[in-house]
């Protein structure tokens, strides 16, 4: 990377257009990508701008050696301030953390959850909302009912909603779910399922590991209680870099339910002696949620003020006009497959718009059962990336009804993609396919 860094065109801010109006093309030259390579792996990791990179060495070179105190510029006030801004919260509900993992770790092991309690969540979430579920039931006996989302280019919205319904007990205490999972690229119905949650009564914890830098989104109006967020997907800030929401205040419209009892984990800020004041019920704030979870040490302070670039750019941009960009390839790039493979090879939704969104998994094989064949979905990514520079990714995820996980190959599109990589991404991967059959 570094060598591609050193002979990147970096348009740096005084150089370049006024980004809200820029072309896709000039926009696409504020990244460091390699011009050899086609990226379709946003979701895993995004490309970071040459702005973002030089923020990390600066940033890092003016802390470095020096005697300043490095403990108050981990409170990221100014930072936390713009980025809660732009997704239609207050700075006392942002964090600055260090990846979606560690986010909802925090989140998750800050629930009050007792014994027999219930949480509902779906086997398509990340592994790391799973494994802490499971931690809660080993440690404390909190049950974990895990549903299997239906996929597929036919699923409604509806149809998942209904799901969640339906596995809901009066001891069900938490929804659990991804605002895009990972595996099928679902955009979840968010707002759906924060009203179902607030008709039962429930606390959401929502994986939006996938949601900064692509969906143009106020999480106040979807009335989600605590969200984890990465940093490096799809925001393009460097590794290691996270956003985690937690609703600190009550706005009857969004969300009428009283906060959620929570106890900040990892913290040096929560009071040392006694209690903090009891939650608000009303819309002015009793207490500094987000402050006690900024503050736990020494901090990535380069790579927060990376990531707050990185924001700061997509805002620059404009956030509603991103997404738009986003699923409008992605759309592209799903009709192209569909083109090439069938519908039916498609496990990521496309008939509702609802749930569309640029995480595209599908079958590349003329059997289906190839699908269970981990091998050749690895075969078929490995030779993509070797031979031809495509960088996809194979995912793996339950299916009603079948015996066995399925294996898929999985493209993502982001805004710094082009209509002619898609095209010349789809054609070698019809041919590849072709040849493994
Ligand atoms: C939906 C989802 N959740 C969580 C994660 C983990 O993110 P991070 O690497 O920021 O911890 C990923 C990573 O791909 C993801 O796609």
């Amino acid at each position: 990377m570094s060598q591609l860094v050193e002979s990147g065109e970096a348009a740096t801010a005084a150089q370049r257009p006024p980004l809200r109006t820029a072309s896709w093309e000039e926009i696409r030259k504020l990244f460091a990508l390699d011009p050899a390579a086609i990226h379709l792996n946003t979701g895993t990791v995004g490309a970071m701008p040459y702005e973002v990179l030089d923020t990390v060495d600066r940033v890092t070179r003016e802390w470095t050696g020096g005697l300043a105190d490095v403990y108050k510029p981990a409170d990221y006030l100014e930072h936390r301030s713009a980025i809660a801004r732009s997704f239609g919260v207050d700075l006392d509900e942002m964090v600055i953390c260090h990846n979606a993992t560690e986010g909802v770790a925090r989140i998750i092991q800050g629930l009050d959850l007792h014994e027999g309690d219930e949480v509902v969540t779906t086997s398509h979430e990340c592994y790391s909302v799973l494994s802490n579920f499971n931690l809660l039931r080993n440690r404390f006996g909190v049950r974990v009912k895990v549903i299997t989302p239906p996929s597929g280019y036919d699923v409604r919205a509806e149809e998942i909603v209904e799901l969640f319904e339906a596995a809901i007990t009066p001891r069900t205490k938490v929804l659990s779910f991804a605002a895009v999972t990972l595996f099928t690229g679902t955009r979840m119905p968010m707002r759906a399922l924060c009203e179902l949650a607030q008709r039962h009564g429930l606390t959401t914890v929502v994986d939006g590991a996938l949601l900064p830098g692509m969906l143009d989104c106020n999480l106040r109006e979807l009335g989600v209680d605590f969200m984890a967020c990465s940093g490096s997907k799809f925001q393009c800030g460097p590794l290691g870099t996270g956003l985690l929401y937690l609703r600190n205040k009550v706005f009857p419209e969004h969300n009428p339910l009283p906060l959620p009892k929570f106890w900040p984990v990892i913290s040096t800020w929560y009071p040392i002696l006694g209690s903090p004041p009891p939650r608000t019920t009303t819309s002015v704030a009793s207490d500094d949620m987000a402050l006690y979870v900024q503050m736990a040490g020494s901090a990535s302070i380069a790579k927060g003020a990376a990531l707050a670039k990185a924001c700061a750019l997509f805002d620059e941009i404009g956030r509603a006009r991103i997404e738009h960009r986003i699923m409008d390839l992605a759309d592209y790039a799903r009709d192209r497959l569909v083109e090439a493979f069938g519908k039916d090879a498609l496990y990521s939704p496309g008939a509702d718009e609802r749930l569309r969104s640029p995480l595209i998994a599908f079958h590349p094989f003329r059997d289906r059962e190839s699908a269970w064949n981990v091998k050749k979905l690895g075969a078929f990514t490995g030779r993509l990336e070797q031979e031809h520079r495509i960088w996809t990714r194979w995912t793996e995820f339950d299916v009603p009804g079948s015996p066995h996980q399925h294996y898929a190959a999985r493209i993502t599109t982001h805004l710094f993609n082009t209509r002619a990589e898609i095209d010349k991404a789809v054609a070698v991967m019809a041919r590849l396919a072709d040849e493994l059959s």
